[in-house]
């Protein structure tokens, strides 16, 4: 595959309007940690965190085989769960390749699979019409210049900044057009010291249009909250990182999964915000994603093929927190999650505009609404919740919405009030 080139490129610019639109349209995407790590089942710092000896960890390479890898069913079930892009860790912390490096010689091709995953996720997710993201740890526990340039060792420090573009050069190379660089663990080192501008401006020069998460030290294109759905910085893009358990890679006992609700709610709620949710799943040793993640993740997406477009609709405004739960508010519309389902009545206190329409996404229902002094009243909704992932109710406006009803608290700030 060709890499993309365009001398007009000011390499050192942030993405354009246009190449931003799709991760601010997208809302929802799959992140998979999956490496060398998968086999031992104890997350992705078994390495560090139990002190397993180099030459030890790197034999984990002749049992990784990918025997129950395949991409295009990985791609396929993203796709049906209404996912629109993914990203997967190329190289973790533990330093493991999972393609074809000439740099980095502890890689899937050396290893029991003889394969290059990197190519092999790409092409799937682009036959899908995903977009592909890859993860990439800066710090590296194979490579003993990271643990000596985070001691203050400068040689070591230029040598591994120029390894680490030399590898980051590789991926944004070999595999056609790449939409995400999701640079992670960049901890003990400066921008300059990662010589990060620069390598960020060779990203760009090969990849135009790239966007560029906030972990190389610089804010670049957008920012990440990790397991946390509350935007990190308001007027910036933004992606919530969250597991699906409470690992990022494969482990067989932790069957701590969210709810198809839980999950909802959360897509609701930072959607509102106007962020993304990178929801992640941990395939296991031989590649394969777990069928208890698969069930959840795919329940969600029957949900989505409804609720789409509460999702995915642009906000406009962030409202004060209401009763119900999450709502968008878009352009002349609000969609409103009802998270709590009080009856076949709600009340929206200080509802600025006038509603023009009311809808129930999804089910039949005769809604009227009426205004009442500083509340307005929708009416006609079914008793019992009908939807047991999460109904929404979109209301149309004539105009932008608003609420005059104190914004000076808001439910999380309640919660934040009491000193310890
Ligand atoms: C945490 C984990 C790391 C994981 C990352 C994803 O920092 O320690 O292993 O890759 O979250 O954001």
């Amino acid at each position: 595959m060709e890499s993309v080139r365009n001398t007009e490129l000011r390499p050192d610019a942030l993405a354009s309007e246009r190449d931003r639109a799709w991760f601010q349209e997208a809302r929802y995407g799959l992140f998979l940690h999956w490496g060398l790590y998968s086999i031992l089942g104890r997350g992705e710092w078994a390495r560090n965190r139990e002190q397993i000896p180099a030459d030890e960890y790197h034999t984990l390479a002749d049992r990784f085989t990918g025997a129950g890898f395949n991409a295009r069913d990985w791609a396929a079930f993203a796709a049906a769960s209404g996912m629109r892009y993914a990203v997967l860790t190329t190289k973790h912390h533990d330093g493991f390749c999972l393609w074809n490096s000439k740099v980095c010689a502890f890689n899937s091709v050396s290893s029991a699979a003889k394969r290059d995953f990197v190519a092999e996720f790409v092409e799937a997710f682009r036959a899908e019409g995903l977009r592909v993201g890859l993860y990439y740890s800066l710090g590296d526990w194979d490579q003993p210049d990271w643990s000596r340039a985070v001691h203050g060792d400068v040689a070591a420090q230029v040598r591994f900044a120029e390894t680490t573009r030399a590898m980051v050069e590789e991926l944004v190379t070999q595999y056609g057009k790449i939409d995400v660089m999701w640079y992670d663990l960049p901890q003990g080192l400066s921008a300059a010291q990662w010589r990060a501008k620069e390598l960020n401006a060779m990203v760009r020069q090969h990849q135009p249009g790239i966007l560029i998460n906030n972990r190389s030290m610089l804010a670049e294109d957008f920012s990440i909250s990790e397991q946390n759905s509350n935007s990190p910085h308001m007027g910036r893009m933004w992606e919530a990182c969250m597991t699906l358990n409470e690992s990022w890679a494969y482990v067989d006992g932790d069957k701590d999964f969210k709810t198809p609700r839980q999950v909802a709610r959360t897509l609701a709620k930072i959607s509102s915000n106007g962020g993304n949710l990178l929801l992640n799943v941990g395939p296991d040793a031989a590649g394969r994603i777990p069928d208890e993640s698969r069930q959840i993740v795919e329940r969600v997406g029957a949900w989505l093929e409804t609720n789409r477009e509460a999702i995915e609709a642009k906000p406009v405004d962030r409202l004060p927190f209401n009763l119900w739960g999450s709502t968008l508010a878009a352009e002349n519309r609000m969609y409103l999650f009802l998270e709590r389902y009080f009856g076949s009545e709600l009340h929206i206190g200080g509802l600025v505009p006038n509603v023009t329409d009311a809808k129930l996404l999804g089910y039949p229902a005769n809604l009227t609404w009426e205004r009442r002094g500083d509340q307005t009243i929708i009416r006609g909704l079914p008793a019992d919740d009908p939807d047991d992932i999460l109904t929404v109710l979109r209301l149309d406006l004539d105009g932008t919405p608003d609420q005059e009803i104190s914004r000076v608290i808001s439910g999380a700030d309640i919660m934040a009030r009491f000193p310890d």
